[in-house]
């Protein structure tokens, strides 16, 4: 319904401002460049789970350096690593107290600088994560700002003096009773649209902006490549403070973000930090309409270069899963919308999400790795920069966590409050958190079968899911025709076919129930990706059928051609060149 809600609020958008979105896209001003961050291939790293090494429980920077070669071997060009900065860790380094330095969990800047330098050497890229939208509570310039109305960093938040009443009521994203926390010390409230302890930066202050640039540069000078803007759409906001309609808290992105002065904020940015330094920048959202998308990622604005939205990973939140119809029209309208200009990156999969083989694949012994391997190969022949989530390159699973007693995620414990509060189906609501929640895409990196899937000697910060004894990379690397080894085909095949990055997209038999096939055509190529979504066989028909000659990659050892038809196995994934 929101998605519908949204799509619908683009249309209208549209065609008020007089222009459909064909016209939106097709209005190009610039030839669009071939560039490194269209043509890499992204790995997320979550840190605290990825590799520990000195026994703490926690992931640190030697464990990613230990893990090096490995990443090499994948083929990937870029790492995205979540925050690691010094924080209270409320919202997991989401709540940085000192953006300059490392929490010692972690490691030291000798280690972070080493761990650059490896990746460098292996044609790496690496992405910052840049959380500015809000600070922690315990950042020195919010101990400053809360501790008097006259301290030079109180306009660096967002406050309301209790004098004038209760202040309009703001949906927080984490906390059941709303944005505004009162603070008796000053008698005022402060905005915080995520957890209490994350208050919102005041983006109309200049100086903030410029703490902010100083801070991008700061981490520019030690070799950083690119940044990623966390939650970046809502540092702009209605600061006139009108009251908002009743349940406006649904579009969410509308109201409490993408003001117009976002897109200047962006430019000053991109002439500070971006232009200079030479690095790229992708947005954690993608605004509310297709306009906004492109208003942040085209070129010629110099704004961002990239942005991700959130539709696909809306479709897929409650265990009864998704429709191949509707998966299928988020990606061939967003493509649509971004054919002729912009760049997006394509996800399906993140640590705020469940793990990507429970929401699109098949978890089921029998099926999770043919189906693993054909969403892989789906997200590797999109146009758009992939990125895919650490362990997904071996089809890690969701982990069951049926009691809110595991749970430590301030998100889940947040939305269990509002359940409980509003007198929801707390069966139900469970039902779908043991599903949905961000606790089961942080489960420690399945590294081997030894204990604690090789992640730790100690206790780790949050339990292994058990399956590790069958699911890990050591066990993949033995069979040529593991998930593992199959994404490393796949990321090979998406780098030696340009028409996967740069060619045009084309649904083929859009009605098709059980197969999505789309053509990708252009740099010389005429490629077809035909992908079996079903746990049964089925076929298709087409104008040029495959041959052993022309097939680039199979997940399946077999190709059955009948006559005019290709018959596929569950979850077979295919691509193969047209023209041969
Ligand atoms: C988006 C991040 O991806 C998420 O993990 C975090 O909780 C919020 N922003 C707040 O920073």
């Amino acid at each position: 319904m929101k998605t519908l809600l949204r799509t619908l609020f683009a249309f209208l958008l549209l065609n008020f401002l007089g222009c459909s979105p064909q016209e939106a896209k097709n209005d190009t001003s610039s030839q669009e460049e071939k560039t490194w961050w269209k043509e890499g291939v992204l790995y997320q790293i979550y840190p605290q789970s990825f590799k520990d090494t000195d026994g703490d429980g926690y992931g640190d920077f030697k464990g990613v350096i230990e893990k090096l070669d490995y990443l090499g071997s994948l083929g990937i060009t870029m790492v995205w690593m979540n925050p690691f900065f010094e924080s209270p860790m409320v919202d997991n380094g989401y709540d940085v107290s000192d953006y300059r330095a490392i929490h010692p969990r972690y490691g030291s800047m000798e280690d972070f600088q080493a761990m650059l330098d490896g990746m460098h050497a292996r044609g790496i890229k690496f992405v910052l994560d840049v959380v500015v939208n809000h600070s922690s509570d315990q950042h020195d310039w919010f101990l400053q700002s809360r501790s008097s109305r006259d301290n030079p960093y109180r306009n660096y938040y967002h406050w309301w003096p209790a004098e004038k009443g209760t202040p309009p009521y703001r949906h927080s994203l984490f906390d059941p009773e709303g944005a505004w926390e009162y603070d008796s010390l000053t008698n005022a409230y402060y905005l915080h649209t995520f957890a209490e302890q994350q208050p919102d930066l005041n983006w109309e202050n200049p100086k903030v902006r410029q703490e902010v640039y100083d801070i991008m540069k700061f981490w520019a000078e030690k070799g950083v490549d690119g940044f990623r803007m966390d939650a970046f759409q809502f540092a702009s906001k209605d600061t006139t403070w009108p009251e908002f309609p009743e349940g406006h808290e649904e579009d969410f992105i509308k109201w409490y973000g993408m003001r117009p002065q976002l897109h200047e904020y962006l430019k000053e940015m991109y002439a500070e930090v971006i232009e200079p330094f030479g690095v790229f920048a992708v947005a954690e959202g993608a605004g509310s309409t297709f306009l906004d998308a492109h208003d942040l990622v085209d070129a010629d604005r110099k704004e961002l270069q990239m942005a991700y939205h959130f539709e696909t990973v809306d479709l897929s939140r409650t265990p009864e899963g998704y429709e191949l119809e509707d998966f299928k029209n988020v990606f061939s309208k967003w493509d649509s919308a971004f054919a002729e200009k912009g760049w997006i990156s394509i996800f399906l999969s993140n640590h705020d999400n469940s793990r990507l083989v429970n929401r699109f694949a098949n978890p089921s012994p029998e099926f999770r790795t043919p189906s693993t391997q054909l969403i892989n190969t789906f997200l590797m022949s999109m146009r758009g920069t992939p990125f895919t989530y650490y362990g997904d390159e071996i089809g890690m699973t969701n982990i069951d966590m049926p009691t809110i007693e595991e749970y430590v995620d301030v998100e889940a414990l947040g939305k269990y409050q509002t359940a409980k509060a509003s007198g929801q189906d707390l069966e139900e609501f469970m039902r779908i958190l043991n599903y949905s929640s961000r606790e089961n895409g942080r489960t420690p990196m399945q590294w081997d079968s030894t204990p604690q899937a090789g992640f730790t000697t100690g206790t780790p910060w949050m339990k292994v899911n058990e399956n590790y004894v069958e699911i890990n990379v050591a066990a993949q690397e033995e069979d040529p025709n593991s998930i593992l080894n199959h994404f490393r085909k796949m990321v090979q095949v998406r780098k030696e076919n340009p028409a996967l990055v740069y060619g045009k997209y084309e649904l083929v038999q859009k009605e098709h129930p059980e197969i999505y096939a789309f053509t990708r055509t252009g740099e010389g190529q005429n490629l077809m990706v035909v992908l079996n979504f079903s746990q049964n066989p089925s076929s298709i028909e087409l104008e040029t059928l495959p041959t052993d000659a022309s097939v680039i990659i199979n997940n399946y050892s077999t190709l059955d051609v009948n006559g005019n038809t290709l018959n596929l196995k569950p979850y077979q994934a295919l691509i193969f060149s047209v023209d041969q």
